[in-house]
């Protein structure tokens, strides 16, 4: 539990040395009504990526899931896996790298001056509930922290490739603490993401079920869709369109 775990967070910590998947035991436990609690393994057997990809993630990582239960409308729930985006760049900052967020979700390693970036950390977010009222909200940020090169995924890296191994109890901790504070300023994280933002500048690429858009990303909304500059005017990509980004 939390005091086990030496965290001084408001939520209760259930750790597991190998697990199949972070998110899928969150969701049992969500399911059985609990809420607080962050799910948190050393090393996952079946990690699950966004759209139904399969996830990498060995022996060293931070792969934890949060489940919420907050009083907000569907629509604001991506603004959580802002929160969860804001606050793994800021506790991998901490941990002596130049994490930045690449919309919507991944926290990114740049590499030189043209957006090329090397992936840190995904997010896989889930939810129940109805058109007006969450019921449960599962966010799992899996980050790659204490891991060899040659144990990644291609296009990705690791805080121990870039700057050496961190503290993981205390980079959940930090974690925790800033997401934690997000919670009760939600939209307090749109600057921050703005701040940490790969993506805004950029002239990029996006894939969504309706076809591909190519413009410049000029911001986000206050539910944190991507407002581009496309040639024939201003498109905005919800976070749950998007399929795939890349600079162009
Ligand atoms: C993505 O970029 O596709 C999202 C990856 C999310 C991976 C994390 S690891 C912790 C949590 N448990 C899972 O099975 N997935 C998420």
């Amino acid at each position: 539990d939390a005091v086990e775990f030496g965290l001084e967070a408001p939520f209760s910590v259930e750790y597991h040395e190998t697990i199949g998947s972070t998110n899928t035991r969150a969701r049992e436990l969500a399911v059985d009504g609990a809420t607080d609690v962050v799910v948190l393994a050393d090393e996952q057997t079946g990690g699950r990526g966004r759209l139904e990809r399969e996830w990498t993630a060995p022996s060293g990582g931070v792969w934890l899931s949060i489940v919420v239960r907050p009083a907000i409308a569907p629509s604001r729930a991506p603004l959580y896996t802002l929160a969860a985006a804001v606050a793994t760049a800021k506790a991998a900052r901490e941990a002596g790298v130049d994490a930045r967020i690449k919309w919507p979700n991944d926290v990114v390693i740049p590499v030189g001056d043209e957006g090329d970036y090397r992936k840190l950390t995904g997010i896989l977010t889930e939810m129940e509930g109805e058109t007006d009222r969450i019921e449960w909200l599962i966010v799992g940020p899996g980050t790659n922290a204490n891991i060899d090169a040659e144990a990644l995924p291609e296009g990705a890296t690791s805080i121990r490739e870039e700057a050496g191994d961190v503290d993981r109890r205390r980079f959940v901790q930090r974690f925790l603490e800033e997401f934690d504070a997000y919670r009760s300023d939600l939209e307090s994280v749109v600057p921050d993401w703005r701040e940490l933002a790969l993506t805004l500048g950029q002239r990029v690429r996006v894939d969504r079920p309706a076809g591909e858009v190519v413009g410049e990303a000029v911001d986000i909304t206050e539910t944190g869709a991507l407002v581009l500059e496309a040639d024939d005017g201003r498109v905005t990509v919800a976070a749950g369109d998007c399929e795939h980004l890349r600079p162009v």
